[in-house]
Order: C-alpha cells, then sequence, then structure tokens
C-alpha cells in the first residue's frame, strides 16, 4: 500500500503528530512522577500518612495547562478541516458512483472509468453518492474519507501532487463484497491524461441518459463489466469469486433456485438479460443471493453489448 508517508505538508499528518507528541510526552511526565512518588513516599520512607490541604497553585496549573492544550488541539484541526473543505476553485471535478460493489468515476465529458484517473499537480474535487447503500470513500496516500450516502451528494478533494498509483477503497462494511470493493487512483503526466481524456474508445452513454451520441450506440461490452463493476464479483479467467465467473457461461448448465425449488437450465441471452434486470428471479445454485439489479443502470445498447460480449467468452 502506498502512503506516501509521513508527509508532513499535508495538515492531517501536522494534526496527527502534533497529537502523538503530547501524548508522548504526558506519557513520559506522569510515568516520570508516578516513579518518583512511589519511592518517594513509600511506607519505609514515610511511614505516617500527612493530610493534604488544597493547593491552589497546583490546581491552576492542571485546569490551564490542558485548558490550552485541548484548544490548540481544536484549533490545529479546525484549519485541517477547513483545508478538507475548501475546495479549490480550479479543481477538477469528478463524479463518483459507489455501488456494491464496485466504483465507477464519471469525468465532465461523459467519459466514464472504474480507475480514478487523475492528471499530477492538478486538484480534483470529487462528487460522491451511492447507488445502494452507505459505502465510503478513502485514499489513505491523500488521508481523505468521505461517505457515499444513496440520494446525496457529498464531496472531497485532493491534490494528487505525484506521479503514482494508490489505493483507493471502501472503508464501510457494505455487503459480502465489501473487501473487494477497491481500485486506484492513477496520477498521470498532464499529457497521458490528456489523451486518455480525449481518447474515444472507452466513451459510453450516462446511465440514466436517453440521449444516445454516435459513439454511445456502440458501447464496448468488454470495457462495460470493467467500468461497471461487474468483475469485482465475477471472473474472466474461470476462478471462483464470490459471483459465478464468466468464462464459458454462455450455453453452460447451471442449477438455479426460484421461491427455494431447485431447476437446471442452460445459460442463454434470455437468462443473461433477466439476471441484469431481475436477479432476484432465479439464484444459481453455491453462490450468494447478491447480485444487484442494473436496471436503470444500463441502456439497451448497453445490455445487449455485455450479452454478446459474454456470448464470446469460451
Ligand atoms: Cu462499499 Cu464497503
Amino acid at each position: 500500500m502506498t502512503l506516501g508517508w509521513p508527509n508532513l505538508s499535508n495538515p492531517a499528518d501536522a494534526v496527527f503528530f502534533f497529537i502523538v507528541g503530547v501524548s508522548v510526552a504526558f506519557l513520559f511526565a506522569n510515568t516520570a512522577v508516578m516513579i518518583y512518588f512511589v519511592v518517594r513516599y513509600s511506607r519505609k520512607r514515610n511511614p505516617n500518612p500527612e493530610d493534604v490541604k488544597d493547593n491552589v497553585a497546583l490546581e491552576v496549573l492542571w485546569t490551564v495547562i490542558p485548558t490550552i492544550l485541548v484548544l490548540i488541539i481544536f484549533f490545529v484541526g479546525w484549519k485541517g478541516f477547513q483545508y478538507m473543505r475548501t475546495v479549490p476553485p480550479d479543481a477538477m471535478p469528478v463524479k463518483v458512483l459507489a455501488q456494491e460493489w464496485s466504483w465507477t468515476f464519471t469525468y465532465e465529458n461523459g467519459k466514464q472509468d472504474s480507475v480514478l484517473r487523475v492528471p499530477v499537480r492538478k486538484p480534483i474535487k470529487l462528487l460522491i453518492t451511492s447507488a445502494d447503500v452507505l459505502h465510503s470513500l478513502f485514499i489513505p496516500a491523500y488521508r481523505i474519507k468521505e461517505d457515499c450516502v444513496p440520494g446525496m451528494e457529498t464531496h472531497l478533494w485532493f491534490l494528487p501532487d505525484q506521479l503514482g498509483s494508490y489505493d483507493l477503497f471502501c472503508t464501510e462494511y457494505c455487503g459480502v463484497g465489501h473487501s473487494a470493493m477497491i481500485t486506484k487512483v492513477e496520477v498521470m503526466p498532464e499529457k497521458d491524461f490528456e489523451a486518455w481524456y480525449k481518447g474515444g474508445d472507452a466513451e459510453m452513454a450516462k446511465p440514466g441518459t436517453k440521449t444516445t451520441k454516435k459513439k454511445a450506440a456502440d458501447p464496448d461490452g468488454a470495457s462495460l463489466v470493467q467500468v461497471k463493476g461487474c468483475l469485482a464479483c465475477h471472473s474472466l479467467d474461470g476462478s471462483s469469486k464470490i459471483g459465478p465467473s464468466f468464462k464459458g457461461i454462455f450455453g453452460k448448465k447451471e442449477t438455479v433456485i426460484r421461491d427455494g425449488k431447485e431447476r437446471e437450465l442452460v445459460v442463454d441471452e434470455a437468462f443473461i438479460k433477466q439476471t441484469l434486470l431481475h436477479p432476484e428471479l432465479d439464484r444459481v445454485k453455491g453462490f450468494p443471493p447478491i447480485m444487484p439489479s442494473q436496471q436503470g443502470q444500463l441502456t439497451d445498447p448497453e445490455l445487449d453489448a455485455i450479452i454478446h460480449y459474454l456470448k464470446s467468452l469460451k
């Protein structure tokens, strides 16, 4: 995991080290005083206990010092919070859709990807929401974390100051595929990013929009299963993940369960389409019943492209 550790220019790190520093100083100071008292006031040296009356000076000291300390901690914390919530006006907006169990990033020109690609040294503003349950977006390298809430848009920003590949994952338990809800932030040289951003290969219609652009009319199934997060649960190489592998799925015999009754069927176009739109009808035996419905998430041409692609996976 790339943490970029320690990163003292980051306000979160400065606050963290300040609090750890204060805690360590008090740990040593308290321990030293405790040891001194144990020795100095042991029964051997001090057989007759003394009744200690108030000590105003001491009481003032142990009230004032902690008060000042917590105020300083509040102040540095507040500064860090302000920094986190103040998005630079020139930040590049990227929409983030969290869903069980994948991430979809949508750029201003409609381009989508399952990896967050950003140009180096350009502030990025993430506009975050969820398609189903609560998730939480966490990029440890940039010390940022924000809840993904269905029906609500939250935001975050960060400055990718160094090239590299950084982890991005869900940090709120969201069901059986939670641990698979992991992707990368790819910080690219500006030129490479521009080339990717303007390149047409992976361009697709935005989900939910009825307007069909020229390029959107012919979506590519291979990139769809990646962008739409199918690969978080379904492998392409035959290995078992949370759901059945896509390899050789077309024409395969599967046992499905409907209303508690088992029956065998052959996977065909109709079954794939039904599973994409109404996965709750027939569940494939041996896998948890967790496939989310893609109703409203995929356009008809996208559905066809995915079915066509799955047919090609021998
Ligand atoms: Cu999404 Cu955990």
